[in-house]
């Protein structure tokens, strides 16, 4: 517990260029962020860090799915096939011109080390060609800034961050502070639930077609564990293992037992992660709290939020849920902790 959110080795700077009321200066800010950590090459602007003006985002999905999940040389070829027409729609879309922006923001890390190059070299060029501030970001503090986006939410809050690759509860007690309370101990949710779609014979990314096969089975069918680990943290390697040994047991061929096997693991990943938020409010004693990344998107991690009484709830639309660059440029706008040194150079893990 009580880690710092930042725990890679490289120095953060003091952002100076947003205070949060840049009204007072009597001047709108328009951020445009590059993101491609990973499978999508996407670029955005954003206005004074809640209005989305223009969101571009080209999806390797397709290109991945045959091979089962994110082949990093391929994804990061790609990026730069994608990079230079994502950016042109973005300022289309926005009918705005480079000498419109404030500043350019690039996603740092963490992510797959060839695909971050790309986006994060685009955004520091256009930065040094147009002579504006550089802003780098972390992806994960992005994830949880969607949330900022057409809202009016402000911190203190209780953050549950659950993508591919990481799931943790944080405090966030202002722009710039926060606190990982827990995280897993092993797979991300997202990673088990693409694994657990794998063995039911789903493409990838299977979180979704599970989440849709789920909302049509009995969530009540089958009895699955919930691993003990401390407080706020999470283990689902056991979790994935008990479905691995269920689907052998059961008739897998049968439709509706594997819609139940989908809500049966649901059900238990759905109220694992919502008594440990709960608990999290509990302690912190905050009355608002936020979802954030990719597993976001799903249904009954969504309903069982939204149905915690006494307490704001707030959860990005899908389209800023999953990995995309209006969450990266509302976080430039917002965080004044950044990585502002145009020679920042990219990191994987967090
Ligand atoms: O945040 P994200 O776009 O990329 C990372 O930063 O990891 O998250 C992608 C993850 C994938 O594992 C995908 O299967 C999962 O989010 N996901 C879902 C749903 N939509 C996306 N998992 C469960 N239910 C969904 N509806
Ligand atoms: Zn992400």
């Amino acid at each position: 517990m009580s880690s710092l959110y930042y725990n890679n080795t490289m120095n953060m700077t003091k952002n100076t260029l947003f205070t949060h009321t840049p009204v007072e200066f009597g001047k709108d800010t328009y951020i445009m962020a590059i993101e491609s950590s990973c499978d999508e090459t996407a670029c955005a602007i954003v206005k004074n860090g809640r209005e989305v003006i223009s969101n571009v985002v080209a999806s390797q999905i397709k290109t991945h799915a045959q091979f089962g999940g994110v082949i990093p040389e391929i994804a990061a070829r790609e990026h730069l096939e994608a990079i230079n027409p994502v950016i042109s729609e973005a300022f289309k879309q926005a009918n705005l011109k480079p000498d419109d922006i404030t500043a350019f923001a690039g996603t740092v890390g963490p992510g797959l080390v060839g695909c971050l190059l790309v986006g994060l070299n685009a955004a520091k060029t256009l930065a040094l060609v147009y002579d504006k501030p550089f802003i780098g970001i972390n992806h994960l503090n992005a994830h949880i800034c969607a949330n900022y986006i057409d809202t009016e939410l402000k911190p203190p809050f209780i953050a549950l961050l659950v993508s591919g690759g990481h799931t943790q509860i944080i405090d966030v007690k202002s722009y710039d502070e926060q606190t990982i309370l827990g995280e897993t101990i092993d797979d991300a949710v997202g990673e088990a639930y693409d694994k657990v779609a794998r063995l039911i014979g789903l493409p990838y990314p299977g979180g979704p077609l599970l989440d849709k096969l789920a909302q049509q089975g009995n969530p009540n069918a089958y009895k699955l564990p919930d691993a003990k680990v401390g407080d706020f943290d999470f283990s689902f390697s056991g979790l994935k293992t008990a479905v691995l040994r269920l689907v052998k047991s059961v008739d897998i061929n049968d439709e509706q037992v594997v819609k139940d096997v989908c809500a049966s693991f649901q059900e238990c990943v759905s109220s694992t992660l919502i008594k440990k938020v709960k608990k999290a409010l509990e302690v912190s004693g905050y009355k608002q709290v936020v979802i954030a990344g990719g597993v976001a998107a799903n249904s009954e991690i969504r309903k069982k939020i939204f149905e915690l009484e006494g307490f704001k709830v707030f959860a990005p639309p899908m389209k800023y849920c999953t990995d995309n660059a209006a969450m990266v440029a509302s976080c430039a706008y917002f965080n004044t902790n950044t990585y502002n040194d145009i020679d920042v150079e990219v990191f994987s893990r967090a």
